[in-house]
């Protein structure tokens, strides 16, 4: 049974009159790898500070264990961070690097052994993978080497919880994910608690266990990345993780929604007859077939080759969609689409509705560029008849 070690009960924060946390209530589990995910200026970052003691919340309060800490001053509490910009000490190696908290420890006024310093750290050096960097000079390490070397200082200190505030956003792609991969390791190594702060969305996914999905202050899903892939709870979280259409809906029946006046089947259930409601369609999700034998039928209005499919742009009846393939459908192709029902999630009407979900914009540049005939007004309303 995983065992409770952390929480946010009712948490807030305000800087001036500005609120910047709204009743933040999170729990983490002991050896749990939570992220915190979601846009600059989300309250990621001041989340994580309130957790390592460096900030008080303006209201709530935080347990470790059970106790309540909001008084416990960051070094106090078995919390280690490493902050997006690692400043490591730069005029010393990347062994005294690692050894430094270690040499600064007293216990019952003693300090630890050389020959304890030397085991500890050359242990650590070697679950970063640097074995044999130990008298390298810092400065001279590339980016992810360095990174390494700090993530080694923070575990060395055997912290119970380690927070990571964007730790590889200075690193590019494949390092990054190389990293990712790393750090996952380490974390299911040392069975230290991670608590991970990132704004993007495919480096939570593929490394939490469970995701905290946060926008304006207030978190909007709590959950696995399938969940919250899967079962967005709304537009803003549907919309984040991975592309999204998202259209509006009228559920008629539990499993039966209509959308542009067709129905389909879905596996969602609850909802009142007649209820408006928002449509996710994940752009995979989408089988593009004849126009006669589709449910809807569109034109193709752009194509991107993205390398294992491409991306299109499908225009029904003004709205537009987009979906992934693998054939090739040339601009101005007609297309039927179906979606099988596990394919189609259901979302309550809530404040992120229409602002989400749309590909219109995406699109009208490619509009331009590939159609020749394409005119700006075209698309004019029809005239009111009275
Ligand atoms: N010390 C402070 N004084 C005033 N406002 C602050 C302070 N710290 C943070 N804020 C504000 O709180 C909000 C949340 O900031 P926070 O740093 O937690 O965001 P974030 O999610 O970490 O964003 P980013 O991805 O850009 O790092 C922002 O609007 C920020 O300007
Ligand atoms: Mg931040």
């Amino acid at each position: 049974m995983a065992k409770e070690l952390i929480r946010l009960a009712d948490c807030s924060m305000a800087f001036d009159d500005e609120v910047v946390l709204d009743n933040i209530n999170l729990y983490i589990n002991d050896k749990e790898f939570l992220t915190l995910l979601g846009p600059s200026g989300c309250g990621k970052t001041t989340t994580l500070r309130i957790i390592g003691g460096f900030l008080k919340p303006t209201s709530g309060d935080i347990f470790f264990d059970g106790v309540r800490t909001n008084d416990v001053p960051p070094h106090k509490r078995a919390v280690n961070t490493i902050f997006q910009k690692y400043a490591l000490f730069t005029h010393l190696n990347v062994f005294d690097n690692v050894a430094f908290g270690l040499r600064l420890q007293r216990h019952d006024g003693k300090k630890l052994s050389k020959t304890e310093i030397n085991e500890r750290v050359t242990e650590m050096l070697e679950v970063v993978s640097l074995k044999g960097f130990e008298k390298r000079d810092v400065s001279l390490l590339s980016g992810g080497q360095q990174q390494r070397v700090a993530i080694a200082r923070a575990l060395v200190n055997k912290p119970k919880v380690l927070l990571l505030d964007e730790p590889l956003g200075a690193l590019d792609m494949r390092l990054r994910k190389d990293m990712q991969n790393e750090l996952k390791q380490i974390q299911q190594a040392t069975g230290i608690t991670f608590i991970y702060v990132t704004h993007d969305q495919e480096e939570a996914l593929a490394m939490s266990d469970t995701i905290v999905v946060m926008e304006g202050g207030v978190i909007q899903q709590i959950g696995t990345p399938e969940d919250i892939y899967n079962e967005p709870k709304n537009a803003f979280v549907a919309d984040f993780i991975g592309e999204s259409n998202i259209v509006d809906g009228i559920m008629h029946s539990d499993g039966v929604v209509e959308i542009f006046g067709r129905k389909f089947k879905c596996l969602d259930k609850g909802f009142d007859h007649k209820e408006p409601v928002d449509v996710v369609i994940r752009p995979e999700d989408v089988d593009i077939v004849t126009p006669r034998s589709g449910k809807l039928t569109g034109t193709v209005t752009s194509i991107t080759f993205r390398g294992v499919m491409y991306d299109i742009i499908v225009d029904f009846h003004g709205f537009k969609w987009l979906i992934q393939t693998t054939d090739l459908c040339p601009v101005g192709t007609q297309i039927g689409i179906k979606i099988d029902p596990d394919g189609i999630h259901i979302m309550k009407k809530g404040t992120f509705s229409g602002m989400y979900g749309d590909y219109s914009s995406y699109s009208d540049e490619y509009d331009e560029i590939g159609d020749a005939d394409y005119e700006p007004e075209s698309e004019s309303v029809e005239e009111y008849s009275g």
